[in-house]
Parts: C-alpha cells; sequence; structure tokens
C-alpha cells in the first residue's frame, strides 16, 4: 500500500491488490473505485489473508469507467490468476470477441481483462506463468506493462513490457517490481530497467530476465542515490503549496554548476557532437501541456539569441503528421516525468528520421532520460502535486541554459554577453522568492472569486504562453472554464465572450521593454474593459500606467523581458491554487487527471 500510494501520481480513480494467499492454492483479492484511500478502508474493515507474494495497481481509466468493476487486478482462470496492466492493448476488441466466441466471460470492460484470459488459455495449455506471459505478448498490439500472479506457482511474479516502463527492485531474500523506483525505494536502492518486450520473473531470491524469444538477458543493476525527504509536505498544507514555494530552489538548483572550465553548458548524459549541433538547420520542440508551454517561452528566447528556428509541437501532432525532420534537427523534448507516452513516442520518430534529441527531463533514469541522445536535467526535486508548477520553471531554465550554450557554440553572442544574462538568471530566485513572499493579494482576490464560471486570460510574446499556463492551472485545479489568449488575438474573435464583469487576466510585459508591446497590450486592456470586464494586471513594479487601466493590480519584480515568465507565472499558479482550495477541492490530485500520462 506504502508502494502505491507512492504511484499515485500515475492515476488515482481506482485501485486495488491481489494476494496470493499462504494457503498457496488461492488468490485474495480488493479493489475499489476511488481514491487508494478508499482501498485502505476496505482492507481495514476486510483485512486479505497472509501472502506469499502480492500485486497492486491504482488506475487512470482509459477502457472503461472508474468502477470497482474496473478496477485492477483482474481475475482469470476461475480466480486462479490475477493481472494488472499499464497502458493500451490497441488490439482487444478483437482479442475480446475471439475470447467471448470461445465461451469465455468478462467481469470488466477493460482491456485488460483480454490479456488475463489469454494467458489462462495459455496456462491451460500446459505452459508456465513465464512462458504463456510470453506468449501473451506477442499476440498484443500497443503499450503495455503486464504483472501477474498465478495460485500455482505462489512465490513467482511475472512481469512484461513494451512501450511503458517496469523496473526491479533488487533486494535481500525480497524482489520487487514497478512502473518507478519510487513504489520501492524505502526497501532497496539497487534496481535494474526492463528493455523492449522483455519478461521478467521474480521469487523472493532470483530474478530472470528473458528476451522475447526466452534467451536470458543480462541486465546492469544501478542505485538509485535520491533524497526521499524531498517528497515530504514540509509543513505546507498541501504539495502544490510546497511545490509552489519550493521554485526559488528548483531554478538556483537546476542553474548551480553548469559551466565548464571553458565555459561551456556540461551536459547530464549523452553527448551530441559539437559539429552536429553547428550544423543544425532548426529546432523542434516537442512536449505536452505544461512542458509545451514551457517549450513556447524558450521558443522566443533561442530564437532571439541563437537565430535558429524553433518550432514548438505538442508531441501527440507532430508525430502523426509526418513532419520535416533531418539530421539537421535537433528535437528537444521537454518533460517532467520522462514517461508521458505521447512525448516518448514523439522521441522515437524524430529519432528514426535521424534528428538528435536533447531531453530536458526531470525524473533521472526515465524512459526519456534514458532515450534521448543528451539530457539536461531540471532539478526541481520529486514533483507529487498532478498539476506542474515547479517543473514549469526548471524546465524555462534548463531551455534558457540550452540556448545560451548555443547560441555561444554557434557564435551568436559572445561570452561576456552569456555572462551577462547568466547573471540576471542568478538573479532570478530571489525574485521569485519576492513574488511568493508579497502574495497575500492574490490568494485573497483568488478566495473571493470561487463562485466565478469563466476567467480568461491575455498574455502578449512570452506572456501568452504564460497566459496559457494560468488558464491551464485554473481548469486543472478549481475546474473552472479558463481560456488562455495571444492579446493580439483578441480582437479576431474571442473578443465576442467579453461581457460584464467577466474576469479577465492579462499578462502586462514591462514598460521597460519593446515599448511598442506595453502600449499594444495597454490596447488591448482598453478593448476588453471597454465592452465592461472585470481587469486583473500583472505589471512590473514601478509600472506606473497598470493602476489606470486595472480594477486590480498585482506586481512582480522587475526582470528582462525573456526572462518574465519564471516571475509572472507564479501569482497564476497561487491564484488557482487558493481559488481551487476555496472551493474546497483537492489540489494535489485533481479530479480525471494523472500525474504521468503513459498512454497515447
Ligand atoms: O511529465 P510531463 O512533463 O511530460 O507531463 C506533461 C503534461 O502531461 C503535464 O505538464 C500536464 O499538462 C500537467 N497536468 C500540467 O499541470
Amino acid at each position: 500500500m506504502a508502494g502505491l500510494a507512492r504511484l499515485e501520481y500515475r492515476g488515482y480513480d481506482s485501485a486495488g491488490i491481489a494476494v496470493v494467499t499462504e494457503d498457496q492454492n488461492s488468490l485474495a483479492r480488493a479493489k475499489k473505485a476511488g481514491k487508494l484511500a478508499v482501498l485502505a478502508a476496505e482492507l481495514k474493515e476486510h483485512p486479505l489473508a497472509p501472502g506469499t507474494v502480492a500485486i497492486g495497481h491504482t488506475r487512470w481509466a482509459t477502457h472503461g469507467a472508474p468502477t470497482d468493476e474496473n478496477a485492477h487486478p483482474h481475475l482469470a482462470a476461475d480466480g486462479r490468476i490475477a493481472i494488472i496492466h499499464n497502458g493500451i492493448i490497441e488490439n482487444h476488441a478483437a482479442l475480446r470477441s475471439e475470447l467471448k466466441a470461445g465461451g469465455v466471460t468478462f467481469a470488466s470492460d477493460t482491456d485488460t481483462e483480454t490479456a488475463g484470459h489469454l494467458l489462462a488459455a495459455e496456462i491451460d495449455s500446459g505452459l508456465s506463468l513465464a512462458e504463456a506471459m510470453r506468449a501473451v505478448t506477442r499476440r498484443l498490439e500497443g503499450a503495455f506493462t503486464l504483472l501477474a500472479v498465478d495460485a500455482r506457482e505462489p512465490h513467482t511474479v511475472v512481469g512484461a513490457r513494451r512501450n511503458s516502463p517496469l523496473v526491479v527492485g533488487l533486494g535481500e531474500n525480497e524482489n520487487f517490481l514497478g512502473s518507478d523506483v519510487i513504489a520501492f525505494i524505502e526497501h532497496t536502492r539497487t534496481a535494474l530497467e526492463l528493455g523492449q518486450d522483455e519478461v521478467v520473473v521474480i521469487t523472493p531470491d532470483a530474478v530472470i530476465v528473458t528476451d522475447a524469444d526466452g534467451d536470458e538477458v543480462q541486465r546492469e543493476p544501478y542505485s538509485i542515490d535520491w533524497d526521499t525527504t524531498a517528497a515530504q509536505k514540509g509543513g505546507f498544507p498541501t504539495f502544490m503549496d510546497k511545490e509552489i514555494h519550493d521554485q526559488p530552489a528548483a531554478v538556483a538548483d537546476t542553474l548551480r554548476g553548469r559551466m565548464d572550465d571553458n565555459g561551456r553548458l556540461m551536459l547530464d548524459a549523452g553527448i551530441i557532437d559539437e559539429g552536429v549541433l553547428n550544423a543544425i538547420d532548426k529546432i523542434v520542440v516537442i512536449a505536452c501541456g505544461t512542458a509545451a508551454y514551457a517549450g513556447m517561452v524558450a521558443k522566443y528566447a533561442i530564437e532571439h539569441w541563437c537565430r535558429i528556428p524553433v518550432e514548438v509541437e505538442l508531441a501527440h501532432e507532430f508525430r502523426y503528421r509526418d513532419p520535416v525532420v533531418s539530421v539537421k534537427t535537433l528535437v528537444v523534448a521537454i518533460s517532467q516525468s520522462g514517461e508521458t507516452m505521447d512525448t516518448i513516442m514523439a522521441v522515437r520518430h524524430a529519432q528514426q528520421q535521424g534528428a538528435s534529441v536533447i531531453g530536458i527531463v526531470n525524473v533521472q533514469g526515465s524512459t526519456i532520460a534514458r532515450e534521448a541522445d543528451a539530457v539536461l536535467y531540471t532539478r526541481a526535486g520529486p514533483e507529487i502535486a498532478v498539476a506542474s508548477t515547479k517543473a514549469f520553471l526548471a524546465q524555462i531554465t534548463a531551455a534558457f541554459l540550452l540556448g545560451l550554450f548555443l547560441s555561444e557554440l554557434r557564435g551568436n553572442k559572445y561570452s561576456d554577453e552569456i555572462a551577462e544574462i547568466l547573471e540576471e538568471l542568478d538573479a532570478m530566485p530571489a525574485k521569485i522568492q519576492w513574488v511568493l513572499d508579497t502574495s497575500e493579494p492574490i490568494r485573497e482576490i483568488a478566495r473571493s472569486m470561487a463562485g466565478e464560471r469563466t476567467v480568461l486570460f491575455l498574455g502578449r510574446h512570452v506572456g501568452f504562453p504564460v497566459a496559457l499556463e494560468g488558464a491551464l492551472k485554473l481548469k486543472e485545479l478549481a475546474y473552472i472554464h479558463a481560456e488562455g489568449f495571444a492579446a493580439g488575438e483578441l480582437k479576431h474573435g474571442p473578443i465576442a465572450l467579453i461581457e460584464k464583469d467577466l474576469p479577465v487576466f492579462i499578462v502586462l510585459p514591462s514598460p521597460r521593454g519593446r515599448e511598442s508591446l506595453h502600449a499594444k497590450v495597454l490596447s488591448s486592456i482598453e478593448e476588453v474593459k471597454a465592452r465592461g470586464a472585470r481587469i486583473l494586471v500583472l505589471a512590473e513594479e514601478g509600472d506606473d500606467e497598470a493602476p489606470l487601466y486595472a480594477d486590480h493590480v498585482f506586481y512582480v519584480p522587475e526582470a528582462p523581458v525573456l526572462l518574465a515568465p519564471l516571475l509572472n507565472v507564479v501569482p497564476l499558479q497561487i491564484f488557482a491554487c487558493s481559488l481551487a482550495g476555496a472551493k474546497g477541492y483537492d489540489v494535489d490530485q485533481p479530479r480525471n487527471l494523472a500525474k504521468s500520462v503513459t498512454v497515447e
């Protein structure tokens, strides 16, 4: 249960456990819709018999509603076999029809259950659990991590994976399987990863990995070196609050010790030949959700500093539209978890086309970190709350470092100019801290807005992705309809949405920056104000014009235009978090979401 609690970031709409009981002939199972706490309460009331091996699962529904019936583990062979699954079995409908035609009755709407019944059929034909698992995976299409137990093999758990992670934890007289090392980190810090289409059999004292043909594979164990205390709430009421307050450290740590003796950026893993980087004619940033908005901020900076065209694309759109990618393309994959399936598939596609991939990733040893040609880790520490906050700031920071590195390498900027920008970056953690320390007014207004049905966010230039992120945070946390718009685009249609008292947040650029940008956004404010909107403005300290236009102004410290998103997004995170809190919502685990979206 403790391991499952740490895996709840992958999904929390139902949970279940199956145990091979000590009498060694049967399985005991409990599963419930809802968060893990619901299962814990059920187990308290109806404890399972002690067992020899067990499997457990937290679910993020893909096939079948989040009900008790659809929760994992699923049973087969009259309850003798139990199976759990992450991913999507894409040919499940055909398999289900085939199994039904053969007389199998289904107890759920899940794709997973088909794998359980196929496993049972293979075991009935005389195969061991491991052999049966290999045979079943040959029949499955899509992405899966599967774990199964059979009451007739009471000391064995069998696992298999394709396009979805599975890690083995190596203990003393005990072994573990998890989708992430965090599941078993309190028991062992030695782990090994499973390769594509490999099958693993664990018993208390052995781990055997085989490939799809059944040939044994030797995998090198590695040590997990992170500190689990970073995953505690640290006195804050929620992980979200804590992680918002972790942001000065997340940016500072991501910047720390990055340059070698020659002033060159040090990547954390892998190498991309400098000749290749010099020859690139395009950068494509692929990511999803908040990470994609970090990519949008990066585009403004990298294009400005490096004079290389940068495209930012949602990974799932990139992958399936036949993108123009070549050996001269540098793909930057941004992902907190490193396990977002859409981004993983896009990385693989780009590599197949000959592109070099740099991963900007937070979780060490994650799939994207392992598969990218090189990695620049964001050092945000574990991000537990489902809605991303500190990872966003760390991703922007890491992308800025990459931009500065490329700029120097390609001779677009001189070292002293780069040193100047790095100095400005070094000053950002203290400024973020200032925003946190002066955040009471934004909290107060958020609490007063719990009854709002729609909030719009406007921004221009780097303020545009900030507006998108502000809207996403409000949707995710407070379930309020929110939209982010490029301020200049408003007059081309969205302005029709404006009505009396509609709250509109505007990210106002610095008046010290490009003068016209500030003036243009003030014009956008005039346009929505004229139509009765309630104006909330994020402005730079010392901007005396902002109060003339706004109903409420919230100030952030002065910063260079390109770096301002590191400050401007913070009040918007606090706004969404406080408003959701006022509505009594669980800000760490908002409804319908998963921290890491491991299906396409
Ligand atoms: O782990 P990743 O950074 O790849 O996740 C990408 C998105 O799923 C993630 O940012 C999502 O949009 C969050 N819910 C945002 O708060």
